[in-house]
């Protein structure tokens, strides 16, 4: 049935902002909530796939049926997601990953002394990009959070990362992005198409991108 598009179909969606600690109580983070990716595994889990979600830290439980596996760095997601990537059907990268880490981690609390501290940073891999160049078969989405020039920023990102589908959206209009519940999105293809959705929930959002999904796997096209 409709319902069970995906049954049989592996999937891997990462969600939530990573953090990269500078000592044993701090880290340099954003503010993503993990609310996209957390809708995006539900959706992919009711419509059959067994589903993975491997999470940078959120507030949200894991959702019914989900496997969870918890990380908290870029480089603890990179690997947690290549060991995965063979064996998947369809991978949604949804988190928010740092750009950059600092060098290095300080072993003891780092102490105040009343002077200028500068932070040494070092780029993260960009995770996305990597299995974009690993794709085999696999239907592969990104997501593109922008402030500025959307879907020009967006187009080069699908492009580049080569990738099947790029969910773009706009953080700083209302109703949209970190924290919020509800999104505003558009879907970009790589053969130029493009869907521009009114706001609508998370999950609304979610079951539109399982939906496409679908269609490029080549499964319930008559649903
Ligand atoms: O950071 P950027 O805007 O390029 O993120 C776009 C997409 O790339 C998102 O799907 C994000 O999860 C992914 N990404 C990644 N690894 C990074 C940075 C971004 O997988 N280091």
């Amino acid at each position: 049935s409709k319902s069970e598009c995906l049954k049989g179909k592996r999937a891997l969606v990462t969600a939530g902002g990573t953090q990269e600690p500078l000592d044993p109580v701090r880290y340099l983070g954003n503010r993503s909530s993990g609310r996209m990716g957390y809708a995006v595994a539900q959706a992919l889990q009711e419509a059959g796939a067994e589903t993975i979600l491997v999470s940078a830290p959120t507030d949200l439980p894991a959702p019914h049926g989900v496997s969870r596996m918890s990380v908290q760095t870029a480089l603890e997601m990179y690997d947690a997601v290549l060991a995965n990537f063979p064996n998947m059907d369809v991978i949604v990268k949804a988190a928010a990953v740092a750009d950059y880490r600092p060098a290095t981690r300080a072993e003891q609390k780092i102490k105040k002394d009343g002077t200028n501290r500068t932070i040494e940073l070092v780029p993260n891999p960009d995770i996305l990009a990597e299995l974009g160049r690993r794709k085999t078969s696999q239907v592969l989405i990104g997501f593109a959070a922008e402030t500025e020039n959307l879907l020009v920023n967006a187009q080069e990102k699908m492009h580049r990362k080569n990738v099947n589908l790029l969910v773009a959206n706009d953080v700083t209009k209302p109703g949209a992005g970190f924290g919020s519940p509800t999104n505003i999105v558009s879907f970009l293809f790589p053969d130029g198409r493009r869907i521009d959705f009114p706001q609508m929930s998370k999950l609304e959002v979610a079951r539109n991108l399982v939906g496409e999904i679908a269609n490029l796997l080549g499964d319930c096209n008559k649903g």
